[in-house]
């Protein structure tokens, strides 16, 4: 036998974690790994504070003015390690055909043939640290557990914050209970006697998910979720293909509830593509014009929906923290969010200030003439001032520069976040970036038209995924990147929770499209945007409530001018019309483009998906 215990190394496992499964794993992960030690998490503060400092001795972590910014800290990446990679992600499921065409596929036999030898001593120098955590509220019918294996400590403390992460998991996981098995490492081992350095990481990336053995397997990256293996990889890929088997979804969407001045609420679930706006619509203040009026956050960037006995659609967030988007947050933009930010925050990418604070680019812009620092030390530790900013456009903050809070910072949280039954959803939204062609928002005239609309969208790339940005790609249900299984069958998957709550007589939710993002020929947005999206969020409630009529065309519904409120802002019904207005050239264009994303899923592509475009189409002709 070759385990790591006769090779004379004490896997030290403490007396409350006794589930078989994972011990025998472990041992086997540590025979792989070659770790020098290692280190279960019990998830207590006083073990979180023991990890952030032993991350600031070593480099990682610069500790923020503790006035400032009490117990917060800074980590700044290695440049190559700043984003998601979503060309070096696999899913490896038996079939290529399960894992579809949007998917990068390698036989999982093959997979597992190239990922040993680089696990092979992957973590020599390093310690091992095992991170139990539940996604969802713990011991919850809805929850999933998973442990991740990682040598790296700034995943450890980011697990603690954005997950229900420690001890007690141990208990719920019993002797023989399930978790899901993720392995994280950054493919950095020491030989004896080497300097590490702040940012470990690998030229060469790995995010290899097995979605029939449930396995996770991350080589490489630090970043992100490359390496936070609870968040993309669990709660999303492997997720989608429970949810698919288990008839339940697991959607990138933020979940929010909103509140009329009468004391009615609504909760909405929203899924737009990633730095597109999750975060900021979820901690949403009403503006001028909606007294009386709350939106409370559910979650910002996951939602696992289950169909309940009511037949209703029930949402929980399976996270515990949010890995938000740092540029562009201000006290104008997302005032809930900057006021999460105060404390126990942990920075990714974004600049420190002389003073011991961060910055960020749009950090400047809550208040008119606010000058921009004079001098800071950016994301890469070199200096910056307005005039090199000037000159040669260097960000200070990386696009997609960071921050982990936990949910509990957050002024704006729903009391019900973290109940086990979750909140009943009202409608969907799903919106993408688009600076042409796509209105403002309109609806789906049933459940087939609003699939189809979130099987269309498309949007623009952003800085949170590595490579080219502002590039219009389709991003179906803001989950190209994310879907564990075949895209056209994912789509099926949809139109039969539809079916299958339909036919409880139950009202399904009601799906809008949303385009915030439209551009004038200056550049810049039309619509306002952040707070000012209250505005159509009323709007889709008068819809549900059956108020408004809305103007019908050839791709769903949307509003008239006056069935908006407009109180306290100055838009005019030719702007309006600017962001509203369906050209039909541009959307003669836009069909074609979703024509080729069907030729691309046509093997198992849902023929009511096929229909409406064909009515589209003769309503685009006629
Ligand atoms: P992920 O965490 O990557 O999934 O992103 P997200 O969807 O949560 O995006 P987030 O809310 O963090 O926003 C990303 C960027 O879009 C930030 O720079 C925001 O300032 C900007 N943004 C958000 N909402 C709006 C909006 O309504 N209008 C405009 N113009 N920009 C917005
Ligand atoms: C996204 O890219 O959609 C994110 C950030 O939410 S990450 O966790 O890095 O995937
Ligand atoms: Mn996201």
């Amino acid at each position: 036998m070759n385990s790591p215990v006769m090779q004379g190394l004490n896997l030290g496992t403490p007396a409350h974690v006794k589930n078989a499964k994972l011990i025998a794993w472990v041992a086997d992960m540590v025979a792989l790994c070659k770790p020098d030690s290692v280190y279960w998490c019990d998830g207590s503060d006083a073990e979180y504070q023991r990890l952030c400092q032993k991350l600031v001795d070593g480099g990682t972590f610069k500790k923020l003015d503790p006035a400032k910014r009490p117990n917060s800290f800074l980590a700044c990446s290695d440049p190559s390690d700043v984003a998601r990679v979503e060309d070096r992600t696999f899913i490896c499921s038996e079939k290529k055909d399960d894992a579809g065409p949007t998917n990068n596929w390698v036989a999982p036999a093959e997979m597992r043939a190239t990922l040993q030898p680089l696990f092979d001593g992957c973590m020599k120098g390093r310690t091992m640290y095992v991170v139990p955590f539940s996604m969802g509220p713990l011991g919850s019918p809805i929850a999933h557990i998973g442990i991740e294996l990682s040598d790296s400590p700034y995943v450890a403390v980011n697990m603690k914050i954005m997950t229900r992460m420690g001890k007690a998991v141990y208990e719920v996981l019993g002797v023989d209970g399930e978790f899901v098995p993720c392995l994280h490492t950054v493919g950095a081992p020491l030989q004896a006697g080497q300097k590490d350095v702040s940012w470990p990481c690998n030229k060469t990336k790995y995010i290899v998910h097995y979605p029939e053995t449930r396995e996770i397997w991350s080589y490489g990256s630090g970043y992100g979720g490359n390496a936070l293996l609870g968040k993309k990889c669990f709660a999303l890929r492997i997720a989608s293909t429970m949810g698919r088997d288990e008839g339940w979804l697991a959607e990138h969407m933020l979940i929010l509830g909103v509140t009329s001045p009468e004391g009615k609420k609504y909760h909405v679930a929203a899924a737009f593509p990633s730095a597109c706006g999750k975060t900021n619509f979820s901690m949403l203040v009403p503006p001028a014009g909606f007294d009386g009026w709350k939106v409370t956050t559910i979650g910002d960037d996951i939602a696992w929906i289950k169909p309940g006995t009511d037949g209703r659609l029930y949402a929980i967030n399976p996270e515990a923290g949010y890995f938000g988007v740092a540029p562009g947050t201000n006290m104008l933009t997302n005032p809930n969010c900057l006021q999460s930010l105060d404390h126990d925050v942990i920075f990714t990418n974004v600049a420190l200030t002389d003073d011991g604070d961060v910055w960020w680019e749009g950090l400047e812009q809550d208040a008119p003439g606010k000058a921009l620092p004079a001098h800071l030390i950016d994301w890469q530790g070199k200096d910056w001032t307005p005039a090199i900013a000037k000159e040669t456009g260097a960000k200070a903050a990386h696009p997609n520069s960071r921050f982990t809070v936990a949910a509990t910072n957050n002024p704006a949280l729903d009391p019900a976040w973290d109940d086990p039954a979750g909140v009943p959803i009202d409608a969907f939204i799903f919106g993408g970036r688009r600076s042409t062609t796509v209105p403002l928002v309109s609806e789906g005239r049933n459940w087939v038209e609003g699939v189809y609309m979130a099987a269309t969208m498309g949007s623009e790339t952003t800085a949170a995924i590595t490579g080219q940005v502002g590039v219009v790609r389709r991003d179906p249900f803001a989950m190209l990147a994310f879907a564990g299984y075949n895209m056209a069958d994912y789509f099926q998957h949809w139109l039969n929770v539809g079916k299958k709550l339909g036919a409880t007589g139950a009202k399904l939710p009601r799906i809008f499209t949303t385009n915030w993002f439209r551009k004038g020929e200056d550049g810049k947005f039309i619509w306002p945007g952040y707070g000012e999206n209250m505005r159509v969020l009323k709007w889709m409630i008068d819809r549900i409530e059956g108020k408004v009529q809305g103007n019908d065309h050839l791709f769903g519904v949307s509003p008239t001018y006056e069935e908006m409120n407009w109180t306290g802002v100055d838009f005019s019904r030719e702007q309006f019309a600017s962001v509203t207005s369906m050209d039909k050239a541009a959307w003669q264009k836009e069909l074609q483009l979703h024509t080729e994303l069907f030729q691309q899923l046509q093997h198992h592509l849902p023929a009511e998906l096929g229909q409406t475009k064909d009515q589209i189409e003769k309503r685009l002709a006629a």
